[in-house]
């Protein structure tokens, strides 16, 4: 069963000869519990097509459908509900709120829903990713390694349909990149989560289940 589904999608920046074809007529699935790498040069279109995917940006042409969802359907503010409830989202840079603790962002995204948590569940996620001790600290006093575990666990908190990570590794060294690749593949395989992760890194895009290549805006087969 395919969790995403992606038909001749299309995203154009600008008109007449500016025009920049970001995506270009992509069509792709990504099965149920499935991880899927994203590679390709610098400006082929891989955050593009995230973004897309997570509801962060709209196509200018072409149709999403994810967990049963179609995007394009969806006004505004039923694709926020979309995303805090379906997506889970992993940037290069962590972006944890500095003001929160460890546990504070862990839960945001169920505190955003209203939502109460599964604690049992975030139990063991934060136990398997080397979190329990931090609980009660701020972001700032971290590792690039701890905040990037701790933005795994706040992507797994609301137990989203699927976990999207654009270069989860790009600020990290070599170690550290192999430790939360491999942390990022270990927790949603346990937890059955489907995984859509950019990279430049090739070594990394190994782990997947399918490597997809992107150029110029489209899949290369
Ligand atoms: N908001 C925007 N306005 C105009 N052009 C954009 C915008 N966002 C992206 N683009 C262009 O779309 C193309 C694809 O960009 P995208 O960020 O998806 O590439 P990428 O594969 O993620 O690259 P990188 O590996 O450098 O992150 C690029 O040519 C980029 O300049
Ligand atoms: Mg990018």
């Amino acid at each position: 069963m395919s969790i995403i589904t992606i038909h001749n999608l299309k995203k154009y920046y600008g008109s007449g000869s500016s025009q920049v074809k970001a995506l270009d007529g992509v069509d792709m699935t990504v099965a149920q519990g499935e991880f899927a790498a994203i590679v390709g040069p610098s400006g082929s279109g891989k955050t593009t097509l995230l973004n897309m995917m997570g509801g962060l940006d709209l196509p200018t042409q072409g149709e999403i459908i994810v967990d049963g969802v179609t995007l394009s359907s969806l006004r505004e503010e039923q694709l926020a509900v979309f995303r805090r409830k379906r997506v889970g989202f992993i940037f290069q840079n962590y972006n944890l709120v500095p003001t929160l603790t460890v546990e504070e962002n862990i839960l945001l995204p169920l505190d955003l829903d209203g939502s109460s948590p599964d604690t049992g569940f975030l139990g063991d996620v934060t136990e398997l990713l080397g979190l329990k001790d931090i609980m009660h600290v701020y972001p700032e006093t971290l590792s690039g390694g701890q905040q990037q575990r701790v933005a795994i666990a706040r992507a797994l908190s609301a137990k989203p349909a699927i976990i999207l990570a654009d270069e989860p590794t790009g600020n990290l060294d070599s170690k550290n990149g192999q430790n939360v690749a491999g942390l990022l593949k270990m927790t949603t395989e346990l937890y059955h989560r489907t995984l859509v992760m950019i990279t430049h890194n090739l070594e990394l895009a190994q782990l997947a289940d399918r490597v997809i290549r992107m150029e110029d805006g489209r899949i290369m087969e």
